[in-house]
């Protein structure tokens, strides 16, 4: 089901959106390109746009199978992904296992503490604000969503949790945190867009009890640790392995 790329709707950080022959579809393209600290810091590494497609597809592939709406469709090459055509709510929902990142500089919670429940956060997408954390009565102020897509919102960034940290508990990684992105498609349903990757989860390997060896994801950039792309290999490797399991 190739689709024919059309023109350039958006180019994001890490990626590129792309009109294509069906107008309720698009074409995702993930670039090589890193940021981080709102794109004050960048870099390009090779590979990672690559990873990081194979990577979310994997586990859009998951959320589906689990019964969880989300705007992939299917991988049209190792770089493109094609998509449902979405209005992105301009939300970055943030749900946190263990306490590290900005939860452990803006507050005095300790490095490492198990947050039970999970703790789950909304952020204003917007870099030049960069990016501000929502209390809830700012959050309906905004009038961003409707009162009920907020309630789904929550209800699926729980349930995805759920599954995510399972699967990964099972390849020996631990879940720390991650953000998801929501949007609604052209029948007005909500899905998860965006990515699910290394550069938007935290995963810490539970077979290293180094603090900073452990880190697989894009704080080895974010915190010049070097080893970005053998981090994201080894997620990828492990996914692989469990597909492999299974069939
Ligand atoms: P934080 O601890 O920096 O708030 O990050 C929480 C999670 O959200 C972590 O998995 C990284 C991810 N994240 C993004 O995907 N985009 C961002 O812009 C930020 C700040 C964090």
């Amino acid at each position: 089901m190739n689709h024919i790329r059309g023109s350039l709707i958006y180019e994001g950080k890490a990626k590129r959106v792309f009109e294509c022959d069906n107008p309720e579809r698009v074409l995702i393209e993930f670039k090589n390109d890193a940021t981080a600290f709102n794109a004050k810091k960048r870099a390009e590494i090779a590979g990672k746009g690559r990873l990081n497609c194979k990577i979310s597809t994997a586990l859009f592939e998951l959320l589906e199978l689990n019964g969880i709406s989300t705007h992939f469709l299917a991988l049209q090459s190792e770089t493109l992904m094609i998509a449902d055509k979405v209005n992105v709510i301009p939300l970055e929902v943030v749900i946190r296992n263990i306490a590290t990142g900005s939860l452990c500089r803006e507050t005095p919670i300790n490095q490492g503490t198990i947050l039970n429940p999970p703790l789950l956060d909304f952020y204003y997408k917007d870099d030049e604000l960069g990016d501000p954390i929502l209390t809830e009565e700012r959050l309906k102020l905004l009038n961003l969503i409707s009162t009920s897509h907020l309630k789904e919102i929550e209800k699926v960034t729980r349930s995805v949790n759920k599954i995510l940290k399972e699967y990964f508990d099972a390849l020996d990684l631990l879940l720390v945190d991650f953000k998801l992105e929501f949007g609604l498609n052209s029948s007005g349903k909500l899905v998860i867009a965006d990515e699910i990757s290394p550069d938007n989860c935290r995963f810490w390997d539970k077979k290293n009890s180094d603090p900073k060896d452990r880190i697989l994801d894009k704080d080895r950039f974010r915190q010049d640790l070097g080893g970005v792309i053998d981090a994201y290999e080894e997620i990828l490797k492990r996914i692989e392995k469990d597909t492999s399991k299974a069939t």
